[in-house]
């Protein structure tokens, strides 16, 4: 048996930042956020203690799907910077000791890549296999019967050529054919030409969507996501597409890499990131994100804490020692985890943010932290369609009107599940527009930056950003890191709704991690003895576990004897 697994890898105990680029800080008074604004603002993700940052994509791109739709991938966006600017930016994080992880947005590019406009030009065109394109089906219709994320269907029809091309995402981003190895060899290319700059890896956007089955059947599940995930997600072509990159490209360098993946279990997690495989370093998973809606559906459910708790310890458990996790709460797919999973208003806002960070830092996996959740930022009030930008707002807006549902049942969905929730620019200070630009923000900010902003929390040493540091220090400190990062995990109490409480345990040591997810008084009794208070979000420290009084959003950590 392989022990390989238990091969430290640098990016097991790191904590990862996520920027939003077009909102975390704009230098030049445009209204956009950009890299040099990124450049002023590393002491303060060094300060919280992260040493990796994850940028959403930089590259040069029309923008539909803010720069999830890329026109070129080796140069940047002009809104953005130069060259000269992601240069200086790597530059300027590695002084920190931060490294920065691009975005690797390959399923698709946009329709104005040059590759696409070529594609396009003709059925000739050495460049028509670069994507995929299909006849109609007899009478015209489309090749088969696959949804779109952002569209209802995933085929737009090109007059000129008399053919179908797919997009998973929106016309104007239209996949590329993996099953091509000119394509793939291009990828490669790309990816080699940003590693040599100095890259610390790449965080993959729907990776497992890459893999095409050659004959396009039919959809048959139409009641779980967008129709057409049973045939193209996670499938064998995907795997061996990752392989071939990781032979080709990524054992070449030691880099963190990880891949976005819906439609995933913990099977799956660890055929990706079982360090044996060589494919990539971890996973995004989307179960847990997915309790209380259809994910990339308009539909809400209730949030039910036990199921979250099954799901994340299931992950926990699974991949221990046979693969590697990846914890988030939130990122700028996501509404904001305080408004959603916590309490957004009054003293409760802080109290609840710091739960769930404590919950969430002290799992196995690296972290990632969405910019402005250190902040405890919540979730905007929108009042009409027209305030929203994000494009797949407004499909899933649309969706709900044609299904019959009213105006404002449609504006409450998005008010819970919009992505423009995570997208409104970051609160640095109290001034106009909270600091974040000089000029007309691009998408006007959540008005509560005036109390809640970077400068506020930077002063309070009660604030949720110190209390982040602070987990983040426990991770990388000597007397509990082995613990957080590789310990073993055990849930407790699996059916209790309200409190979240379990255990890490490395050698001789034991971890208590007990969280009230409830706005009530719990009271809760747990064995072993207390050793140490480690960290918890309320000033009293907790003394005894047979008599415990927990208060609303409650969390401590402690050190016990079992
Ligand atoms: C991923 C990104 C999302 C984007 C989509 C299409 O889900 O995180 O923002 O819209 O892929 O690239
Ligand atoms: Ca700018």
């Amino acid at each position: 048996m392989s022990t390989k697994h238990l091969e430290k890898r640098w990016w097991h105990d790191a904590v990862v930042y996520q920027i939003y680029p077009r909102s975390f800080n704009d230098s030049n008074g445009d209204g956009i956020g950009d890299i040099p604004g990124i450049i002023e603002k590393l002491d303060y993700i060094q300060e919280l203690g992260a040493n990796v940052i994850w940028l959403s994509p930089v590259y040069k791109s029309p923008m539909d799907d803010n720069g999830y739709d890329i026109s070129d991938y080796r140069s940047i966006a002009p809104e953005f910077g130069t060259m000269t600017d992601m240069e200086k930016l790597l530059y300027e994080a590695d002084l920190r000791g931060i490294k920065i992880v691009m975005d690797l947005v390959v399923n698709h590019t946009s329709d104005q890549h040059p590759w696409f406009i070529e594609s396009k030009s003709s059925l000739d065109n050495p460049k028509r296999d670069w994507y995929i394109w299909k006849d109609a089906k007899q009478g015209g219709s489309e090749p088969n019967n696959w949804e779109s994320f952002f569209e209802p269907k995933a085929w737009t029809f090109d007059e000129p050529s008399n053919q179908y091309y797919l997009h998973i995402f929106s016309h104007k981003q239209p996949d590329l054919n993996w099953a091509n190895p000119e394509v793939r060899e291009a990828v490669y290319d790309m990816m080699h030409f940003w590693l040599k700059k100095g890259l610390g890896g790449f965080r993959m956007d729907v990776i497992n969507m890459i893999g095409k089955p050659s004959d396009f059947p039919d959809a048959t599940i139409f009641d779980s996501g967008v129709a057409g995930w049973e045939h193209w997600a996670n499938n064998l072509l995907c795997h061996q597409y990752l392989r071939e990159m990781h032979d080709k490209v990524l054992k070449h360098y030691d880099v963190l890499t990880v891949g976005e993946t819906p439609f995933t279990n913990t099977l799956d997690g660890r055929f990706y990131s079982h360090p044996d495989r060589n494919e990539i370093s971890m996973i995004f998973q989307f179960e847990h994100v997915s309790i209380d809606r259809e994910e990339h559906n308009a539909v809400k459910k209730d949030f039910d804490l036990v199921q979250y708790k099954e799901i994340m310890s299931r992950w926990q458990e699974d991949l221990y020692q046979k693969g590697w996790n990846s914890v988030y709460w939130s990122n700028h797919d996501q509404p904001r985890a305080v408004s959603r999973y916590g309490c957004d208003s009054g003293p409760n806002r802080i109290i609840s943010a710091k739960m769930l960070a404590t919950v969430l830092h002290m799992m196995s996996g690296t972290p990632y932290i969405y910019q402005g959740e250190e902040l405890g930022m919540t979730n905007k009030h929108f009042s009409h369609i027209d305030e929203f930008n994000d494009l797949m707002a407004k499909f899933h807006y649309q969706k709900m009107i044609n299904k019959g549902v009213s105006e404002q049942t449609a504006i409450d969905f998005l008010n819970d599940f919009s992505r423009d929730h995570a997208r409104v620019p970051m609160h640095w200070d109290g001034s106009d527009n909270g600091g974040f630009t000089t000029g007309k923000p691009w998408l006007p900010l959540n008005p509560n930056y005036t109390d809640i902003n970077a400068s506020q929390a930077l002063l309070d040493h009660d604030s949720v950003y110190h209390y982040y540091r602070q987990l983040a220090e426990l991770r990388k400190g000597e007397e509990y890191g082995e613990i957080i990062v590789y310990g073993k995990h055990t849930l407790l109490d699996p059916q209790d709704k309200d409190v979240y409480a379990y255990l890490r345990s490395f050698g001789e040591k034991t971890l208590l991690i007990v969280a009230n997810f409830s706005d009530q008084i719990q009271k809760r009794h747990y064995s072993g003895q207390l050793n140490y208070h480690v960290l918890g979000n309320l000033p009293d420290k907790v003394t005894d576990l047979s008599r415990l009084t927990l208060l609303p959003y409650q969390a401590f950590i402690a050190e016990i004897t079992l």
